[in-house]
């Protein structure tokens, strides 16, 4: 990862909200998000009420609140029609204010149908979209299980960069059969579709979905460690020299246009979490919660109309937590972390003899302006990294 100091400060009051939509039309054989396929449909007006009810309970909850970003997540929220995205930005802006400059990000998937919502979503307040478009080759979109050909993503890109100031995309590499060449090729045409972000993953074989069973069955091929490797050096290689260096490990933008939702996250600000399986960060007199909603969408429904939430985790963290939770989510970002800052957080700094140690290993490095940050060569080994320091 070629290191990208972010220029947009970072606020520590920044707000986020989080809209959780779980309804996907088919289940990626890859994928363990929380999403669901429903094909009796669902009564989305009475979700709707269910989303309102929990906005004005969490509101009435924590108080006043600025909001700088808003997301809805997926699942697949752009199978909303843009009458629910409007009723629901209302529903956030009837409790809390909202900063003029706010980033209201829509995640999509790259199908005809979707795009032609588009418009919708932009009238509604939507200012950037979010497209899953993973691959630019038919056989690895088929081997995916998606439902759209590269020509759609295509032209979904093209319908998104005539409506949204800003619009980025996901890609999906380290697949099955890639070689560096072929990843080479295809990074190459994403960027000269990309306008200002792009969010690129290394496939994981999560347990418990179809592809897990058929690696374990010896019936998919990954990359092995090396190769996965050489994937990762080559991309952030590729990226950087087109202008788009990493901001975070999967993350690329030209400076200045970073998703602030998911900066957010990773700084370890404050964010609120709407909507089934949606996990919020709270800071409520002085104290930091993590809160965790019902995931199953009926339950989820069931349990807010009952008792105007859907929240079933709600722990207050420790302080050794909360700076814990700062370093795992602060070293994924080349700004890395402020060490002074951890130990307000945690009541003592970080062990300088692993400091030390991982510095001589040359996975760690301390910036001209005293903050610590994870090297290029130690970006593949960031788990690790991060064990060692918050251990
Ligand atoms: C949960 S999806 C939601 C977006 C949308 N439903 C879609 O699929 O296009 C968010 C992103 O996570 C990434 N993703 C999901 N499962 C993954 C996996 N097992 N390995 C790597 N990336 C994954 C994909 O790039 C996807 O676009
Ligand atoms: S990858 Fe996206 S479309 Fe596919 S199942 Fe997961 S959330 Fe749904």
């Amino acid at each position: 990862m070629q290191p990208s100091m972010v220029n947009m400060k970072a606020n520590p009051s920044a707000f986020a909200v989080y809209v959780h939509w779980p309804f996907c039309l088919s289940k990626c054989p890859y994928c363990d998000f929380n999403s669901h396929v429903r094909h009796g449909g669902i009564d989305e007006t009475r979700y709707l009420r269910a989303y309102e009810r929990e906005i004005a309970s969490l509101a009435e909850r924590i108080g006043a609140r600025e909001v700088s970003s808003i997301f809805f997540g997926g699942g697949t929220p752009s199978l909303m029609q843009p009458s629910s995205v409007q009723t629901i930005l209302d529903a956030i802006a009837r409790h809390w204010n909202i900063a003029p400059d706010v980033e209201i990000t829509l995640e999509a998937n790259p199908t005809s149908v979707e795009a032609t919502r588009f418009r919708g979503y932009r009238a509604a307040g939507v200012n950037r979209v979010s497209l899953g478009v993973q691959s630019l080759d038919d056989a690895a979109l088929k081997e995916l299980g998606r439902l759209h050909s590269a020509q759609e993503a295509l032209d979904a890109i093209a319908v998104a960069r005539s409506i949204f100031e800003r619009y980025s995309f996901d890609m999906i590499y380290a697949r099955p059969h890639q070689t560096l060449a072929t990843w080479a090729a295809e990074l190459r045409r994403a960027i000269a579709e990309a306008a200002e972000h792009l969010s690129l993953y290394q496939l994981t074989v999560e347990p418990g979905t179809p592809f897990f069973g058929l690696h374990a069955a010896g019936k998919l091929a990954v990359p092995d460690e090396d190769r996965a490797r050489d994937l990762y050096d080559l991309t952030q290689a590729v990226c950087a020299d087109a202008g788009l260096p990493a901001y975070e490990i999967s993350n690329h933008a030209r400076p200045g246009a970073e998703c602030r939702h998911n900066l957010i996250y990773w700084r370890g600000h404050e964010y609120a979490g709407i909507g089934p399986g949606a996990h919020g960060r709270l800071n409520i007199a002085g104290k930091r919660y993590a809160t965790e909603t019902e995931k199953r969408p009926e339950s989820w429904l069931m349990r807010v109309e009952a008792r105007g939430a859907g929240v079933t985790v709600d722990d207050r963290l420790s302080a050794g937590e909360t700076a814990d939770e700062y370093l795992l989510m602060g070293l994924r970002l080349a700004e890395g972390i402020d060490p002074q800052r951890f130990s307000a957080l945690a009541g003592r700094p970080i062990d300088p003899n692993r400091v030390s140690f991982l510095r001589e290993q040359g996975t760690v490095e301390l910036t001209a302006a005293g903050r610590l940050r994870v090297t290029q060569s130690g970006f593949p080994l960031l788990d690790a990294v991060v064990a060692d320091l918050a251990a």
